[in-house]
């Protein structure tokens, strides 16, 4: 059975922090689940040089990588299955990163979000547009990129907020193959919103910036004490209670069937206490939860073979990039000297050579020609009864085959001799 060329995804994850709650419902589960459907081809990624743009605590970026990589083979990654690794172990991502650096025009960085943002926060603050504005924070666009194009992905899973980052990677991978040929695949932006946003402790997005964030795989106890903290109106026990933009609800519902969320729905209807609606909420997750926290802390107390693993899928993610980055390299220029003249001669003649050209006049005969770059004919062909002939008699010339231009020799019309044009064509 033949099938079609997989479709490629990729999710990268900066190592800054510890995965929460809200990571895991919408975008950790849903890759891993996506991982073992058929026809596609998925790469997972701890984008570590991204977490140098905005940590310079060189403890606090191990410790998240590790954390995060456990979360992954945790929740259900299989490295064997997927390609699985750390960007830093790719040194071809840095190397592409700067050939796509010299495609990429200065201002569509400057349109960033996030370095937007940046500027326009010095200037409400009176500063100067560039304090605390590293370089990287300018480059990070370039940097996700080359993550991007490195592998020739096709889908993205990312939040909204990263949607323009797609945008300017196709924009960066269509730069340079225009300068360069078609060597990069342009990546669309997979925007799931059907995906739960969960509600933080404090009701608003569960974000680390908000500092309102549930650890996945906090100890139980802890788990619970901040389930019990959650934000909620003050309705006493017995009073309704609404269910619109209860974050208690809302939480419940991104892990509970639609049977249980329903019932949950009629206890808020019923007056159920808060403290027993968290309790439901905090057991419902920890039914989930429990087992695949086994398997992190056992990741966690034993660094060395997540690092193994890590090691691995860099070496399995390198016979691809390591490949590509030849091509790439090439492409730009960067060639073994000897290798230079050829190819750019090479180069020159593609760009120029001839190209035979097939069809059917109205009168049902079949004829061919050759046209040059500048649409000049160099040769035309009489009518033939069936393609056959063409097809065979232009496969012939295209091999510089003696007899087949003598026999063209009545119908060439170009000052340059045929053997000449013929032996461009056969080079190209
Ligand atoms: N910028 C992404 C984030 O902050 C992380 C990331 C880096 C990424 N490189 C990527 C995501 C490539 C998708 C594809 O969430």
């Amino acid at each position: 059975m033949t099938s079609a060329a997989p479709i490629r995804y990729l999710t990268g994850i900066t190592t800054t922090g510890t995965p929460h709650l809200g990571n895991y419902v919408g975008a950790m589960k849903p890759a891993v689940q996506a991982s073992h459907r058929a026809g596609i081809e998925s790469f997972y990624f701890l984008a570590d040089y991204h977490a140098l743009i905005k940590c310079d605590d060189p403890a606090r970026v191990q410790r998240s990588t590790l954390e995060i990589a456990a979360t992954w083979l945790a929740i259900g990654l299989d490295p064997k299955q997927v390609f699985f690794y750390r960007q830093s172990d790719i040194p071809e991502i840095p190397e592409l990163t700067w050939l796509l650096t010299c495609a990429t025009g200065k201002g569509l960085l400057n349109r960033a979000h996030a370095y937007k943002a940046a500027v326009d926060r010095n200037a409400a603050a009176g500063a100067d547009a560039d304090t605390d504005v590293t370089a990287g924070l300018f480059m990070y666009p370039v940097l996700m990129a080359a993550d991007i194009l490195m592998f020739k992905s096709h889908k993205i899973p990312v939040g909204r907020d990263q949607a323009q980052h797609i945008e300017m990677t196709r924009d960066m991978a269509s730069s340079f193959n225009h300068l360069y040929g078609d060597h990069l695949v342009l990546p669309e932006a997979v925007i799931d919103d059907a995906v739960a946003l969960l509600p933080g402790l404090d009701g608003r997005k569960m974000s680390k910036s908000y500092d309102n964030t549930i650890p996945l795989f906090a100890p139980r106890d802890q788990m619970r004490k901040l389930i019990m903290g959650i934000l909620t109106d003050s309705r006493m026990p017995g009073e309704p209670k609404s269910t619109e933009g209860s974050a208690v609800f809302q939480l419940y519902q991104a892990f509970a069937s639609a049977e249980e969320t329903q019932s949950l729905a009629r206890a808020f209807a019923e007056g159920i206490a808060w403290g027993d609606a968290k309790q439901t909420v905090f057991e419902r997750i920890d039914r989930e939860i429990a087992p695949l926290r086994e398997h992190y802390n056992a990741m966690m107390a034993n660094p060395g073979q997540v690092e193994s693993i890590l090691l691995a899928g860099a070496a399995k993610a390198r016979a691809i990039s390591s490949p590509f980055m030849r091509e790439l390299r090439h492409a730009v220029g960067l060639r073994a000297l000897q290798s230079q003249a050829q190819t750019s001669a090479v180069k020159a003649q593609k760009s120029t050579a001839p190209v035979f050209k097939q069809y059917r006049e109205a009168d049902g005969k079949f004829y061919f020609k050759l046209v040059d770059a500048t649409g000049a004919v160099l040769l035309q062909s009489p009518a033939f009864d069936s393609p056959r002939e063409p097809g065979q008699l232009i496969a012939r010339l295209k091999a510089a085959d003696a007899q087949a231009i003598e026999q063209i020799r009545p119908w060439w019309q170009s000052d340059q001799s045929p053997e000449l044009v013929l032996a461009q064509l056969t080079e190209a």
